[in-house]
């Protein structure tokens, strides 16, 4: 596999990079690097070139037009009309001459490469140029979006080279085959804006980090000398914060929480770890306002000898405070109004420390992938200290969500990233095996403790069904569709023909190039008459013993919520739309899970407008499930299958009276379904010999 590579902002070389030496020699620098070294590393048969822009001005390595990186990595650079270095709002006027320099140069060459990887919104304008020129199929990383920053800052959107910003995104999600995110947040929310967002060809890999300084990290005598000047009783666990103090970071809401819970403050000590300062009234002035309201608040609530805010730390001693907090039991805690991605939460999780984290942005992936924490509404003040309780109080699920931070060492790493992305790119240039095109059978199985579940029967039933001809997979799955992607690519499943997501309220279907995925928009047609979201949002507040879920659970057509799990509040939220005249079904699941849906959306209804699309007929059909919000599913299907360790009562449900219980747990049980199922069909209608 060669790739090329297009970046064009920053001062990029192959190293020793002047990380800040420009305001665009940042992140995305280091991600591009990482990447390509990685893959030199890693993936044998991949070579990789960036191309990027020659400019005056920084010395010559920035003019030199053949950098060779190592034997598998090489940088380009191309001059463009003008020679001086560009700031990336100015870039565009470049776009043209760079574009008209690497065509050229590509058609010259002897070797063109199978792919081009555009990252930033500029390199996708060159890339469709390239695509358009020449035929090769570009990717795109977006690395930071315009739409983020304009609702963070709107007066931006008249800032110079804003529009052209935008219009390059747009494009770039038009034309880019798939389109590369970090997090479910990118993927499902960032994006969402775009005219062009199509969900189905975004994929979310996240970035490698190196954590490994973290795994060995020991608390150190300075860290424990700092901490005890504020300390009365230093050894009871320690709630840690370690972030900017900006208005974002949102540390006042820690300290509130914690400055409102007798049982915290009694429990635990606060310690703040929010930069290093002087004298405060020399600081910026948001930072400033920040640590006077900290300040303040810990005044209020009278918490000295409890919250410890050291002055100033080295940075060698982050990762002894981590120890520091993990050794004395206690939690790392990221209370941000919103997270992009919280590289703190994995540098945590790497040293052993449960995490309450923010339910806004990258942490929900974390704390989804790893197991290793719970997370909170940032604003929710109550809320934070019950999560903060819930894991100080339970020294079996303090364990559990410290053992489970190594699960973000073997995820969050840039070999493993590399893996997914060259099995990516691969399949993307090479046509796919025929899929089944025709398929005469069509087996649909939910995810979560039904296809997943067992490592030995996931792999047992991956061989299986490379070698059922004919039979179309899918699954169907209360998660969205990027999080159920990244369950079924971390566990190696081959990848469904079609995915059913969000209980069903969306469906989307393998494209024919065998990676990216296409919505069905037909689909949301038939299903969007009658809801009313925001009306069941607004009735839904006022009934008790509901939470709602984060906000990444929320979909168009799905609203969901934790549930006290008793029976009266489900009929309590039943009794509410029907008082408000609201239609919609509501599906309770592992006695914790609530989801609203449109009345005609759910698994079942799914299933069957798939079913009807392939033209098969019901008996050709095999559902598979373990729990509540599968009911409806197994229920509307003749051939369903029950999986041995199912739960909700199922095997007991007078309408799944028809179902096969299978005796086999998760995949296994799904197997030996579809096999009851044929060998009865075999029986009524043998073959003629
Ligand atoms: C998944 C979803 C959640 C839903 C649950 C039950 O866990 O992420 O939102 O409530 O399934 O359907
Ligand atoms: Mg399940």
């Amino acid at each position: 596999m060669f790739v090329l590579h297009v970046a064009l902002q920053g001062c990029l070389r192959g190293n020793n990079v002047e990380y800040g030496v420009t305001t665009d020699t940042g992140g995305h620098i280091r991600y591009l690097l990482d990447l390509v070294a990685a893959c030199s590393r890693d993936v044998p048969e991949t070579r990789s070139f960036i191309a990027t822009r020659a400019f005056d001005g920084f010395g010559e390595a920035y003019r030199t037009p053949i950098e060779v990186v190592d034997p598998k990595t090489t940088i380009l650079r191309f001059p463009t009309d003008n020679p001086a270095y560009l700031a990336k709002e100015d870039l565009h006027s470049e776009i043209e001459s760079f574009s008209d320099a690497l065509i050229a140069h590509l058609e010259a060459a002897e070797e063109r490469p199978d792919l081009l990887h555009a990252h930033y919104a500029d390199a996708a304008v060159v890339a469709a140029k390239v695509k358009a020129k020449l035929g090769i199929p570009f990717v795109f990383t977006g690395h930071s979006l315009g739409k983020v920053k304009q609702k963070a800052m709107p007066s931006c959107a008249s800032d110079r080279g804003f529009g052209e910003r935008i219009a390059a995104e747009e494009l770039a999600l038009d034309q880019a085959s798939l389109i590369i995110a970090s997090s479910r947040d990118e993927a499902e929310l960032q994006y969402k804006s775009y005219r062009n967002y199509d969900p189905g060809r975004i994929r979310v890999l996240p970035p490698g980090s190196d954590l490994k300084a973290f795994c060995s990290a020991q608390s150190s005598p300075a860290v424990e000398q700092e901490l005890s000047r504020f300390l009365t009783e230093p050894e009871k666990p320690v709630l840690l914060a370690i972030a900017r103090p900006v208005t974002k970071k949102n540390l006042a809401g820690l300290v509130e929480a914690y400055g409102r819970s007798k049982p915290l403050q009694a429990l635990a000590n606060l310690v703040i770890v929010a930069g290093t300062r002087g004298d405060i009234d020399t600081l910026e002035a948001e930072i400033a306002e920040n640590l006077k309201d900290l300040l303040q608040l810990i005044d209020r609530y009278d918490l000295y000898g409890k919250v410890a805010y050291p002055k100033s730390h080295r940075s060698e001693d982050i990762p002894a405070f981590y120890a520091y907090a993990r050794d004395r039991g206690g939690i790392f805690v990221n209370p941000a109004l919103n997270e992009p991605f919280g590289l703190t939460l994995l540098e945590a999780a790497a040293v052993g420390l449960p995490l309450v984290a923010t339910d806004s942005g990258g942490p929900n992936d974390i704390v989804e992938t790893c197991g290793n924490g719970l997370l909170v509404d940032p604003r929710d003040a109550n809320g934070i200290a019950d999560a903060l309780l819930q894991i100080l109080k339970d020294p079996d699920l303090w364990t559990r969500f410290s053992q489970n931070g190594d699960v973000a060492v073997r995820t969050y790493d840039w070999s493993r990233h590399v893996t997914r992305y060259s099995e990516l790119m691969t399949d993307l240039v090479h046509l796919p095996e025929p899929a089944v095109q025709r398929p005469i059978q069509l087996l649909i199985s939910d995810i979560d403790n039904t296809l997943v579940g067992s490592v030995p029967h996931l792999h047992a039933f991956g061989n299986w069904r490379r070698v059922q001809e004919n039979l179309a997979f899918g699954v169907a799955t209360g998660r969205s569709f990027h999080s159920a992607m990244a369950v079924l690519e971390q566990q190696d499943v081959p990848r469904p023909e079609v995915m059913i997501t969000s209980v069903g309220s969306e469906i989307y279907t393998l494209d024919e190039n065998g990676v990216s995925y296409v919505q069905d928009h037909d689909w949301l047609q038939r299903i969007c008459g009658n809801w009313q979201r925001s009306a069941v949002e607004r009735v839904l507040r006022t009934v008790a013993g509901l939470t709602p879920q984060a906000p990444l659970e929320q979909r168009d057509f799905k609203l969901s919520y934790f549930s006290d799990g008793t029976h009266a509040t489900i009929e309590r939220v039943k009794q509410a739309l029907q008082n408000a005249g609201l239609l919609a079904s509501v599906i309770h699941s592992h006695k914790r899970y609530l989801d609203i849906l449109p009345i005609k959306a759910s698994k079942g209804t799914a299933v069957d407008h798939v079913r009807r699309r392939y033209g098969l007929a019901q008996t050709a059909v095999f559902v598979a499930g373990d729990s509540g919000n599968d009911i409806e599913m197994l229920q509307s299907i003749p051939q369903s299958i029950i999986v041995a360790n199912y739960s909700d009562d199922l095997g007991k449900l007078p309408s799944l009276k028809h179902s096969y219980i299978a005796s086999n747990t998760h995949a296994a049980g799904i197997i030996e379904g579809v096999l009851h199922f044929r060998g009865k069909q075999e029986a009524a209608c043998p073959r003629a010999s």
